[in-house]
C-alpha cells in the first residue's frame, strides 16, 4: 500500500462546532491566546489556563467526528495513513483513524510541570490545581505551548519525508514548525490542500489546491484518489 500523510488544522473540526483560532478574530473562545496558551499565562494565571482547558474538554467530549474525519479514517482500507495532526481534540482517533500524531498535544493528557515525561489520561473533562504526578507536582495540561518545543516534530517530519501522497486540510499554516512540513515532501508527491480560504503557500511541485470546506473538499478528493 501507498503512504498517505494527512496534515490536519483547526478546520478540519470546524463542521464539528469547534471553532479555529485565526477565524475568531485573534482571539481563542474570547481569550488572549498568549493568556491561556503560554508558559507565561500559566505562571500569571493557573486557575484561568486549567479552567479555559476545562472548557475546552467539555466541549470535545460533546463533539461528534464529521464527514472530513469519517472519509480520512475510511482511507486506511486503501493507503498506510498518518495522520499529523494540530489539533488537541480527538475527533480523528473517535472517527476510527489508528495512526495519529498530535503535534501540539492532546487535550485529554495531562503532564507534571516538573516532569515532562510523566503524561498521565484525563478522565472526565476536569483537570484542577492540586491534582498531581506521582512525584508530587502539580499536573498541566498536556499542550504544547506558544514558546515550547514541539517534540513529536522529528517522527512527524519523517512521516512527511516517506509519504507517496500528501494532503492538507483546515489549517492556516500560520504557526511553525508545523507550517513547515510540507517542504520535506519529496518533488513527486502530490500534494492536495483542501481549505475554503486557501493559505498562501510557497511554490510546491504537483500542488492541487480544492478550495472547499472539509467535509466536500474530503468527499471531492476521495473520489479522485480512489477513481
Ligand atoms: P487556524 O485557525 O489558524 O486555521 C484554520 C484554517 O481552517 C483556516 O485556513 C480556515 O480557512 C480553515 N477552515 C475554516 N473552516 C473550515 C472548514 N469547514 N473546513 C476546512 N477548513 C476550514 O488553525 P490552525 O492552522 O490549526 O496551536 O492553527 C495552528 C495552531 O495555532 C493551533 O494548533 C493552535 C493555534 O494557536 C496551539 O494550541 C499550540
Amino acid at each position: 500500500m501507498k503512504n498517505l500523510v494527512i496534515l490536519s488544522g483547526a478546520g478540519i473540526s470546524a463542521e464539528s462546532g469547534i471553532r479555529t483560532f485565526r477565524d475568531a478574530g485573534g482571539l481563542w473562545e474570547g481569550h488572549d491566546v498568549m493568556e491561556v496558551a503560554s508558559p507565561a499565562g500559566w505562571l500569571k494565571n493557573q486557575e484561568l489556563v486549567l479552567d479555559f482547558y476545562n472548557q475546552r474538554r467539555k466541549q470535545a467530549l460533546s463533539a461528534e467526528p464529521n464527514l472530513g474525519h469519517q472519509i480520512i479514517a475510511d482511507l486506511e482500507a486503501h493507503f498506510e495513513v498518518t495522520v499529523v495532526t494540530q489539533n488537541v481534540d480527538n475527533l480523528h482517533e473517535k472517527a476510527g483513524s489508528s495512526h495519529v500524531i498530535h503535534l501540539h498535544g492532546e487535550l485529554f493528557k495531562s503532564r507534571s510541570i516538573c516532569h515532562p515525561e510523566l503524561i498521565y489520561d484525563v478522565d472526565g473533562w476536569e483537570l484542577k490545581t492540586g491534582d498531581l504526578c506521582e512525584k508530587g507536582f502539580q499536573l498541566r495540561p498536556n499542550i504544547v505551548w506558544f514558546g515550547e518545543d514541539v517534540p513529536l516534530m522529528d517522527a512527524a517530519m519523517k512521516e512527511v519525508k516517506n509519504t507517496d501522497i500528501l494532503i492538507v486540510i483546515g489549517t492556516s499554516l500560520q504557526v511553525y514548525p508545523a507550517a513547515s512540513l510540507i517542504h520535506y515532501a519529496r518533488d513527486d508527491v502530490p500534494k492536495y490542500i483542501i481549505d475554503p480560504n486557501m493559505p498562501t503557500i510557497a511554490k510546491q511541485t504537483d500542488l492541487h489546491l480544492i478550495e472547499k470546506g472539509g467535509s466536500e473538499g474530503m468527499k471531492e478528493l476521495e473520489e479522485l484518489l480512489l477513481g
